[in-house]
């Protein structure tokens, strides 16, 4: 067996056993690269996870495309969680609707309306959620498991993909014909809400286009956060 397909095979075996031991299990979708293949691989094995996204109302409309391409492709209606409007309307009233610009509190407290509230009512009620997060992805993430406690929401948090490259992620979209957002082939590894995301160049980080405007180690949004710290940066001894 490839090393490809043994990641593979615990891959499918990790959303086999959230589906069968941690029902009712949800899936986060960003409807990024990541995302769409574990859309793939539980919507092929017909798990019952739930698969939803958080709608922040600032996503890109390609973004957005991806919820009909889903519908076209696998037949499945993702759930959309959308911001309380009463909270939206009043940080736009007081900050402005790109206030997040002007600091890293003022950023996270949009990040808090636009997904983190949103992300709350999704979890309700579940014993486990699942994300697409990749070790790989970021210095913040360079300690992830593919099982953990999430405290913050009292359940348990899976990132099947965590031991995942960018080229197996790849690997997989190609061979298994996997619709994808558009703006991964103009220069957007990381995709999230549009006004804090832009292309990169070749070469640079792949979260370099997001909150490019930040340090690279609060670019967090505070949908992951463990024991509550979002920094998950791995201890090396000297
Ligand atoms: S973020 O925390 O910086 O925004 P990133 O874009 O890397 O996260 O995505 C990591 C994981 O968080 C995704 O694989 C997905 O599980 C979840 N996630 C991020 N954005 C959303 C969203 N808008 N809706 C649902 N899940 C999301
Ligand atoms: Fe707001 Fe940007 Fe966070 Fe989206 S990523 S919720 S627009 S600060």
């Amino acid at each position: 067996m490839s090393e490809f397909d043994a990641l593979l095979t615990a891959t499918s075996a990790t959303l086999a056993r959230i589906a069968s031991d941690f029902a009712p299990a949800v899936f986060a979708s960003s409807l990024a690269a990541e995302d769409m293949v574990l859309t793939d691989l539980i919507l092929r094995a017909k798990l019952p996870i739930g698969i939803f996204t958080l709608e922040t109302g600032r996503l890109h409309a390609e973004t957005l495309g991806m919820l009909e391409r889903i519908r076209e492709t696998y037949g499945v209606e993702i759930a959309l969680f959308r911001p309380e409007p009463a909270e939206v309307d009043a940080y736009v009233a007081q900050h402005g609707l790109n206030g997040f610009y002007d600091s890293v509190e003022l950023r996270k407290e949009c990040c808090r309306i636009r997904k983190i509230e949103p992300l709350g009512r999704a979890l309700a009620g579940k014993q486990a959620w699942v994300t697409g997060q990749r070790r790989a992805q970021s210095s913040t993430r360079t300690a992830l498991d593919v099982q953990e406690h999430d405290a913050a929401h009292g359940m348990t948090k899976f990132n099947p993909l965590a031991d995942w490259s960018e080229q197996d992620v790849w690997h997989y979209i190609r061979s298994n014909n996997v619709p994808y957002n558009p703006l991964h082939d103009k220069g957007y590894p990381s995709i999230g809400c549009e006004p804090c995301t832009r292309a990169i160049q070749p070469g640079e980080d792949v979260r370099a286009g997001r909150w490019w405007w930040e340090n690279p180690d609060t670019k967090e949004c505070g949908l992951h956060v463990v024991d509550g710290k979002l920094i998950r940066i791995k201890q090396v001894s000297a």
